[in-house]
């Protein structure tokens, strides 16, 4: 533990293990209603849950979103964990920020994922407004080869930024910066939020810039404001001011992943969506497809698990896939492209 990125990646699995309520818990899911079949005319064994994504095929639409990376064993361990049960399970994986690889030579060792997890996609991940503080092409293709990944995440982190005491927060003319990634890179950029979602103007400059792929992370998971509150908390000494409560001012801050889903849902022939934020079970995962998602994303209820074992990753994965396969059923759906934007299954509001 050297450096200040790699410390950083601890104090927030701490700061997430000590306070429960930074996951917020938003239910935002509970107002969609489905239309369940008491004739559904279909059998369960029958539900295919399979889908393509980024040309690889999972055994469902899930994505366990991007947590972390550094050179720490805990860190090593959980990536590790994941991609083992990722693997095995056909579900994808992203990795956290690897910005702390470029500070840390060590570091590296907890993104060399592709040994564990040969098959599977696999996503790198890197902070866009990097882009704006000296980054360039080399950073994003030694990103992406260090995981051999199916694709780059770069996350927008305004929010996370502006509340954390060192933070980056030169946003400007980042659009065109992204641009050059889509532009210098052989493999797709993927652009996500980190829990306080998209708006339509977002991804407006998004497609101008390229980019296809869109996670909208919206708020009703993990707060990271709540978060960088926790570390401000301890940081008097390095200049933050304990007293200082903007982060707990804006743990609420966002657009929530079903409004960002149902404002962009016209925006699904030109794009793919990933639905993430606040996804606690496969009910929310079918409710997220059904909006316009083709595959959703977690992060914070497989932190636990992966400090655990592959094994515990792998009894969550498996849990999320019967909840999905119960719900489709329960529709009436045989396979995923019949549930993607699929209106008939909303309840109408009126009833
Ligand atoms: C421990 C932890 C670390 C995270 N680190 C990153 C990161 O490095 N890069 C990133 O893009 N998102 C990061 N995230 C955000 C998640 O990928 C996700 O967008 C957000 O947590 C919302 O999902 P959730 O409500 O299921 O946790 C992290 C989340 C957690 C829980």
């Amino acid at each position: 533990m050297n450096d200040a990125t790699n410390e950083r990646k601890i104090e927030h699995i701490q700061a997430i293990e000590d306070d429960a309520l930074t996951d917020r818990m938003g239910n935002y899911f509970d107002q969609v209603k489905l239309t369940h079949r008491a004739l559904p005319q279909i059998a369960l064994k029958d539900v295919n849950t399979q889908c393509y994504f980024l040309d690889k095929q999972l055994s469902f639409p899930l994505l366990i979103s991007s947590m972390t990376g550094g050179d720490h064993q805990l860190i090593r361990r959980i990536n590790r964990n994941l991609a083992i049960a990722a693997e095995q399970c056909g579900v994808a994986l992203a990795v956290g920020s690897q910005r702390v690889m470029f500070n840390n030579e060590a570091a590296k060792e907890s993104f060399e994922l592709r040994q564990f997890a040969p098959s599977t996609v696999l996503l790198s991940n890197l902070g866009a407004v990097q882009f704006n503080e000296g980054y360039g092409i080399e950073h994003a293709k030694k990103a992406v080869e260090i995981l051999d990944a199916d694709g780059l995440y770069l996350h927008l982190n305004a929010l996370q930024e502006a509340v954390q005491f060192e933070g980056d927060t030169d946003f400007s003319q980042l659009n065109e910066r992204i641009a050059s990634v889509v532009q210098g890179l052989d493999k797709p950029v993927l652009l996500k939020e980190v829990g306080a979602g998209f708006s339509c103007a977002d991804i407006d400059l998004g497609l101008e810039a390229g980019v296809r792929y869109f996670d909208v992370a919206g708020k009703g998971g993990t707060s990271w404001s709540r978060i960088e509150h926790h570390r401000n908390q301890h940081r008097q000494s390095e200049g933050s001011n304990p007293a200082d409560q903007l982060g707990l001012s804006f743990q609420d801050w966002g657009i929530d992943t079903v409004s960002a889903l149902k404002m962009l849902n016209g925006y699904t022939d030109r794009s793919t969506l990933i639905s993430s934020g606040g996804l606690r079970n496969g009910i929310d995962m079918v409710k997220s497809v059904i909006l316009g998602a083709s595959i959703c994303g977690m992060a914070a209820p497989f932190l636990k698990p992966a400090m655990e074992s592959p094994e515990a990753v792998v009894e969550q994965i498996e849990r999320l896939r019967k909840e999905f396969k119960t719900a489709m059923f329960l529709l009436g759906i045989k396979d995923v492209n019949s549930l993607i934007n699929n209106d008939s299954l909303l309840l109408n509001e009126r009833y």
